[in-house]
């Protein structure tokens, strides 16, 4: 199988998906923190904690890296990301989903990560803004590291996001723990007594990142030119037969040895917002380090559990996760009109869906069905499609107004959860559950099953009179009254109704609303608006 495509099948521009590029856009838009005094690589946490704001240190640590952070931590910059407003994002991930892309290789000449090469001694990993990014983890960290490798027995790409803990001028540990294809292809190469040659890109559009945090088929490293919309240009390494992005900020090019599971690495703060324990893990071994000349170092927004939220993983998670969510909903038959991850949760833990209903049981569907389907999702929330899943008011609303405790939850006991969670059994089970925010099918149109809101007074008006409105246009609620009649006032029409009914003549519904006796008396029940 082969890596790339040789030849290049479009024209490129080498800063178009370059991190800068995005960064330069996300200022524009007035969601950066800019810092153009120094900063010592100790303060970065901190001050990149203590703000929903993207970063862009200009002076970090002695070296005065250029360091962006918290790119991708919110909604409208990973909808910045994808070149599409908030609302758009979940169509247009799907579209580029069906849209597979292949990548194309590029000469190294045209190739801006390796505009500058370092080999040799040159290789110092010290110099790089590794950081410690919460208190108790094991030692200065990048996260934003993007691993290439190929299964040296399939000849299949691999990608995938993976942090580096600084060991070294030329090495660094990494987590290679949870089950993933790497740790498989890895496993592998140690049963053989064979190292694997590995390289990391650091400085990543947030739709690299997104592309290496999640599993595809065929070669993988055609997948980041899935996510972007356009094909990756690739260039080959200089020190390993492995291909990187062209336009990556930098790269680590080396090897994992053979030696396995030898170093401690962690503890670390992990996606759910716990630290995860230090473990045996694998040494990664750096033979080269390419970068652009004007490279932009990253920083990503990880594992703070109080404000999960706002990590940069969050949205990225939460845009796939209703991805999943809307093709699961409608694979099950049902009418979903909006679904919600919400970011605070971890990856996609809670889950709101607003639905149309079509029948009583498409609340109990909905949340059997998404519970069932998506590992991720512990917690789903199931409302009427009149209510706005995106916010929490309204959610609260819901869910004390339609929802019954004893009939409308749903407990799946013993299913398969993310094993980060420290509420589960550590085996990776645990309980999930949904509860049905909907109201029965059919919805009743009586006026106290109706949302009140400001009344929609206007229009010209049509009668001279309420006893002429009532007869000619049937019976109405005041608001409506007042509008067929131009009124802008209302209170004028008052004495003119009390006459009527003092005269025996005028009545009201069931439902308020006027009308003429004996002459367009309402129909039993409630009537329509
Ligand atoms: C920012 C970020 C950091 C991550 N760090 C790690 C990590 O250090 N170790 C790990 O096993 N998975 C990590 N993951 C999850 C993996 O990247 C993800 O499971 C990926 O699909 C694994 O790829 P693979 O199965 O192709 O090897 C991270 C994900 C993100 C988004």
């Amino acid at each position: 199988m082969q890596q790339v495509a040789t030849k290049p099948s479009v024209s490129w521009d080498p800063d178009k998906f370059r991190l800068r590029r995005l960064v330069e856009r996300l200022i524009d838009m007035g969601e950066v923190e800019v810092h153009d005094e120094p900063v010592a690589l100790s303060e970065m946490s901190p001050m990149i904690e203590a703000t929903t704001k993207a970063l862009l240190f200009r002076r970090a640590g002695p070296e005065q890296h250029e360091v962006a952070a918290a790119v991708s931590a919110t909604r409208s910059r990973a909808a910045a990301a994808f070149g599409v407003s908030e609302d758009k994002v979940r169509e247009e991930y799907m579209r580029r989903m069906a849209n597979p892309q292949k990548a194309f290789e590029v000469p190294k000449s045209e190739a801006p990560v390796q505009e500058i090469v370092e080999t040799g001694d040159q290789i110092n990993l010290l110099k790089l803004p590794f950081h410690v990014q919460h208190e108790y983890d094991g030692g200065p960290y990048i996260t934003s590291g993007i691993d290439f490798t190929v299964d040296p027995v399939t000849k299949r790409s691999n990608v995938g996001c993976r942090r580096l803990m600084l060991r070294g001028k030329d090495k660094a540990g990494f987590n290679l723990t949870a089950p993933s294809d790497l740790r498989n292809i890895y496993l592998g190469c140690v049963k053989r007594g064979e190292r694997l040659d590995c390289s990391f890109t650091i400085g990543a559009h947030p739709l690299d990142t997104m592309a290496a945090g999640s599993r595809s088929q065929g070669q993988e490293i055609d997948s980041l030119g899935t996510f972007r919309g356009a094909p990756l240009p690739v260039v080959k390494c200089v020190t390993n037969s492995l291909y990187v992005p062209a336009d990556a900020e930098i790269v680590l090019e080396g090897y994992i040895d053979e030696r396995g599971y030898i170093d401690n690495e962690g503890p670390y703060g992990e996606y759910m917002g716990f630290y995860g324990p230090m473990h045996g893990d694998p040494v990664f071994h750096v033979t080269a380090i390419t970068r652009r000349r004007d490279v932009l170092h990253q920083s990503i927004k990880h594992g703070i559990g109080k404000h999960l939220g706002e990590c940069d993983g969050a949205p990225l998670g939460a845009i796939q996760g209703e991805a999943r969510a809307w093709q699961v909903l409608k694979a099950a038959g049902l009418d979903p009109v909006d679904v919600y991850s919400v970011g605070a949760s971890g990856v996609g833990h809670h889950l709101r869906v607003s639905l149309r209903k079509r029948t009583d049981g498409d609340g109990r569907a909905a949340i059997a069905a998404l519970l069932g389907a998506i590992m991720t999702v512990k917690h789903v929330w199931v409302t009427d499609e009149d209510v706005n899943i995106r916010r929490d008011n309204e959610m609260e609303w819901a869910m004390s107004t339609r929802f019954q405790a004893d009939k409308d939850i749903v407990v799946l006991t013993n299913m398969r959860e993310m094993p980060m969670d420290p509420s589960t059994t550590q085996r990776g089970t645990g309980a999930k559950a949904g509860f049905d925010c909907t109201f029965p099918f059919p919805r009743s149109n009586a006026v106290t099953m109706r949302v009140p809101e400001a009344p929609k007074i206007g229009g010209p008006a049509r009668y001279q009179n309420v006893r002429q409105a009532l007869e000619e246009g049937g019976p109405m609620h005041f608001a409506k009254l007042m509008s067929v009649l131009g009124s802008r006032d209302g209170r004028e029409l008052v004495p003119e109704i009390e006459k009527l009914r003092d005269a025996g003549l005028l009545d009201r519904n069931p439902d308020g609303d006027y009308y003429m006796v004996g002459k367009n008396d309402p129909k039993k029940g409630p009537t329509t608006h």
